[in-house]
């Protein structure tokens, strides 16, 4: 039976802890970090995850500021919001919930965003010193969340044999590279891997991005691996990630759970995020 990364847990630990940095700063006369969120659209899970990281903001102390545009809204007029944000000395961090609606280039958007207030890391630049291994950009907030949960746990990922289910932009691709700058030797699969449970099986640590429901069976899993389930996903009414998790928690060493377990640490990775930028347009470190 599996030792439960109870990212809930963990999450409140560091945000307590940031909660604390904060109103040190804040008795010291300096104003509060602020996250611009934005919105295109009625997407009914964006709405909860939004509601989610606003909520967590003003936990620790984050201003959040809220737009929310039309699911027709031309592309041309959030990319000037995008702009005006830019622009604003009070504004740290800013967020545009993925996904767009189609008539909208999530590549023009993201961008458009200052890679120094590009809290999600999604930013060409932020990608780049990802992979160039520095340390001033931002790393997109699930692989930060998933790497801040294992460290945790003392979960040493350098020699591991790491297998990735997912290449996307958002955790796929980034992590595989945040892995392998960790010294993990990482794999990749995606829909064109020929062979997926030869890569999964092989895994000390198994991680899967792709929001299909209970794709990985445990036949699939190694016996002792560290196993990672970043899907949300519906079935039969019930919120559950990619992973059987009742089957597989008696095969792994340790397992998140669906929902409570990468999900609050991507929210708290945002926040690390929103405050290094806040720390570094007031110059502070
Ligand atoms: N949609 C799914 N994950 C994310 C994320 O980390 N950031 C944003 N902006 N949108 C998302």
């Amino acid at each position: 039976m599996a030792t439960i990364l109870d990212g809930k847990e963990v999450s409140k630990i560091y945000r307590e802890r940031l909660k604390k940095e904060i109103d040190q700063l804040r008795e010291k006369g300096y104003r509060k970090p602020s996250l611009a969120v934005i919105l295109v659209g009625n997407d009914p899970a964006s709405q909860v995850y939004v509601n989610n990281k606003r909520k967590a903001c003003s936990k620790v102390g984050i201003e959040s500021l809220f737009y929310h545009l039309p699911e027709d809204c031309k592309e041309e007029k959030l990319l000037s919001l995008v702009k005006e944000l830019n622009e604003n000395p009070e504004v740290d961090g800013i967020l545009v919930q993925l996904p767009l609606p189609k008539h909208i280039n999530p590549q023009r958007v993201i961008e458009t965003i200052r890679p120094d207030k590009d809290v999600d890391g999604f930013h060409p630049e932020n990608m780049g010193k990802l992979i160039a291994n520095l340390d001033s950009g931002f790393i997109p907030c699930t692989p930060l969340g998933i790497k801040i949960l294992l460290e945790h746990y003392g979960i040493d990922v350098q020699g591991k044999d790491t297998t990735i289910v997912g290449a996307g932009y958002i955790v796929g691709k980034p992590l595989s590279v945040l892995l392998l700058n960790q010294n993990a030797t990482v794999t990749t699969c995606h829909i064109y891997t020929k062979d997926l449970k030869k890569h999964t099986l092989n895994a000390d640590i198994l991680i899967s991005a792709t929001g299909v429901a209970h794709l990985i069976k445990e036949d699939m899993v190694k016996e002792g691996a560290v196993v990672i389930d970043v899907g949300i996903s519906k079935k039969d009414g019930k919120i559950v990630g990619d992973v059987d998790f009742e089957k597989v928690k008696e095969k792994a060493s340790y397992i998140t759970p669906v929902p409570g377990g990468v999900g609050p640490m991507t929210v708290t990775a945002l926040l690390l995020n929103t405050f290094k930028a806040y720390k570094n347009h007031l110059g502070l470190d």
